[in-house]
């Protein structure tokens, strides 16, 4: 049988760093509470003119360098994103423009925050079935330009970057199982309300930005979270002591938190990186991945849970031997 292994993570965050106190200077909230609220300390914001497939592009590198192999070895590019670079093509059609290969899929995934655990899904399916050797998967996101800056109930929660995995086969798991769900009857709960066949909204500007009811969320995201960790640990038959570390979705330390009361995992093996990154939507886990693999907390062998909700509501896990 064949499985997958990861074999390179990588990330980027752009340069410009927007803390809590610069937010205080601008609109009507405080350090304090962003803090105490979500756990975030600062974010990362795009540059005027940088893309998504800028930022896609930079983490995939890291990734081969890490993986050592070169773009032209990949042939399946899997990009998780709402915030493409273009209505179409695909970005991943753009990353692989800019990467110089020709020929491989290359498609986009709009799965919201758990993009990145649904490309996962897929292209370990390609790497099983034998269709792929080295696939690229990226999260990308630029959430800051569907952000309505004047909006404190929002604005303080996002911010940019891109995080990727190159994934190739191998004689044992690697990827051990993948589980992703959705269900669109919360569409109203988190969205971006304008859209193509909708139309944009010129008049209406803020259907342009994101919109979500906290609360709400907050709790179905609690509750979504431990039950996929379950489902996860049961479908392998895998003790919730077994797992080395959880890399949850970053969307806030509190969600973190009651994920891993849940499974009785202590914070100090939780990849927390909300504190620094805020919630970057499908990057969030590829980029907490990436942390703490080059900050050597995570090594080759241990037992990783991905887990990632997000707005569908879509949601999933996956359980890595890494
Ligand atoms: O990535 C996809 C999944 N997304 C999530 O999982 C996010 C889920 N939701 C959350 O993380 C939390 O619900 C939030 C962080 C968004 C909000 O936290 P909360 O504890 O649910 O606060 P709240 O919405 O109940 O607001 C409490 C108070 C309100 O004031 P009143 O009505 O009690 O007077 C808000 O107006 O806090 C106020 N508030 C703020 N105050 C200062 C809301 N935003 C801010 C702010 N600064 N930025």
């Amino acid at each position: 049988m064949t499985y997958t292994r990861i074999a390179g993570t990588g990330a980027y965050l752009p340069e410009k760093v927007v803390t809590n106190q610069d937010l205080e200077k601008t609109m009507d909230t405080s350090d304090e509470w962003i803090r105490e609220r979500t756990g975030i300390r600062r974010r990362h914001i795009a540059a005027d003119g940088e893309t998504c497939s800028d930022m896609a592009i930079a983490a995939a590198y890291k990734a081969m360098e890490m993986a050592g192999i070169e773009a032209s070895d990949i042939d399946l590019i899997i990009v998780g994103t709402v915030t493409p670079d273009k209505i179409f093509p695909s970005t991943a059609c753009i990353v692989q423009r800019r990467l110089g290969i020709h020929g491989c899929p290359a498609l986009d995934i709009q799965a919201a925050c758990s993009g990145f655990v649904y490309a996962l899904d897929l292209a370990n399916r390609f790497i099983q079935s034998g269709s792929a050797k080295n696939a690229l998967i990226v999260g990308s996101e630029m959430l800051s330009r569907i952000t309505n800056w004047e909006d404190r109930t929002t604005a303080v929660l996002f911010g940019d970057g891109a995080g990727a995995a190159i994934l190739q086969p191998s004689d044992e798991p690697g990827v051990i199982s993948t589980h992703i769900h959705s269900d669109g009857q919360y569409e109203d709960l988190l969205q971006v309300p304008s859209g193509i066949a909708l139309g944009y909204d010129a008049v209406c500007a803020e259907k342009a930005f994101i919109q979500m009811n906290g609360n709400a969320v907050f709790r179905r995201a609690v509750a979504t979270l431990d039950s996929i960790a379950r489902e996860t640990l049961a479908g392998n038959g895998i003790d919730k002591h077994d797992i080395d570390w959880l890399i949850p979705h970053q969307a806030n330390l509190r969600i973190i938190s009651a994920a891993a009361k849940k499974l009785d995992l202590s914070m100090d093996r939780v990849v927390v990186t909300v504190d620094d990154h805020a919630n970057t939507s499908s990057a969030s886990i590829p980029l907490a991945l990436d942390t703490a693999v080059r900050d050597g907390r995570i090594q080759r062998g241990q037992l990783l849970l991905f887990e990632a909700f997000g707005a569908g509501f879509t949601w999933g896990s996956a359980l890595i031997r890494f």
